[in-house]
């Protein structure tokens, strides 16, 4: 499989990720661990957010150092510091940036669609590492690489994706690569108004993916083998009393934790705030710091891939 462009989790084959993606993510976690390699050398990578971020920015930017590439422009807040505060629209800034020469683009959008724009105007590979509420695909392959690693399969699982899924783009883009084994169950766990949209629930009756929708975690928790945690995306405005229902039927605490199955893992795209409580980090089934690391290794292969 070819790959240039980024932008949406759909483009990836389950073949390539079981022969060629994960084990290049294998071996970078191998290469980060000796220090690095210069298997990039001379290849230089402009990262671009609109959005604020810790995880991906920084994975991306170390994984690039560690294979002996440059990041040779950064902006962190896009609105803020860059010309868009003047008005410049995304178009114009990515065709400016190709300008200066760059290998890749790693771009994080405040808007859905945000990075299949830019790829109509960028000779360098775009990379989405996030748009509005629309995908955020790197995230899921992380996500997809971390439940083979602890569990050590895919197909079949049973996975509860948890809070709010109306606003989240990490579990839709997990929703479409997990479509892609088979016999893998999803529970959708959300208050009313935080649903999972209609068109990720529509593709997956498409393609046959068994899921069910419910509000309380704790009915089904016993069942899973993954608990898919996300965060009220309070940056994309307030959900009112509803967010008082994730709180009380979605949090993952001693009890949830007590009715979880021992080989069961919980994952969360991080950050976490109130939706696990403090003592959750300390069990060995919570594998979300794992999960960002893995964050590292994947975005090491990702760039291996496209660049060489
Ligand atoms: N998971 C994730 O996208 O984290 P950041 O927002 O910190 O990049």
């Amino acid at each position: 499989m070819k790959l240039h462009h980024v932008v949406k989790s759909q483009q990836f084959e389950r073949k390539w990720l079981e022969r060629e993606f994960f084990p290049l993510t294998r071996e970078m976690e191998k290469i980060a661990n000796k220090g690095g390699s210069d298997i990039l050398s001379g290849k230089r990578m402009i990262t671009l957010f609109y959005e604020p971020s810790t995880r991906t920015r920084a994975s991306f930017e170390i994984a690039m150092n560690l294979l002996g590439g440059k990041v040779v422009f950064s902006t962190e807040n896009a609105r803020q510091f860059s010309s868009a505060a003047k008005g410049e629209s995304l178009e114009d800034t990515i065709r400016i940036l190709n300008g200066y020469r760059p290998d890749v683009i790693v771009l994080r959008y405040d808007e859905e669609g945000g990075a299949k724009r830019a790829t109509e105007v960028s000779r360098a590979p775009i990379i989405n590492a996030g748009d509005g509420t629309g995908q955020h695909p790197t995230q899921a392959l992380l996500d997809l690489y971390t439940i083979q690693k602890e569990l050590g399969k895919i197909a079949g699982i049973t996975i509860a994706m948890v809070g709010d899924l109306a606003r989240g783009r990490t579990v839709r883009s997990l929703s479409y690569l997990l479509s892609k084994f088979s016999d893998v169950k999803i529970y959708f766990i959300s208050p009313e108004m935080a649903k999972m949209k209609k068109d990720i629930k529509d593709y997956l009756r498409r393609r046959k993916v068994w899921f069910k929708e419910r509000h309380d975690l704790r009915e089904i928790v016993s069942k899973v083998d993954v608990i898919y945690q996300t965060r009220t995306q309070k940056e994309r405005g307030a959900l009112s009393k509803e967010r008082e229902k994730i709180k009380s039927f979605c949090i993952i605490n001693r009890n949830v934790l007590n009715l979880m199955k021992k080989g069961a893992i919980i994952m969360h795209p991080l950050p976490h705030v109130e939706e696990i409580a403090s003592e959750v980090d300390l069990d060995p089934r919570a594998a979300y710091f794992r999960q960002a690391e893995n964050g590292l290794y994947t975005r090491m292969a990702l760039l291996k891939i496209i660049l060489n």
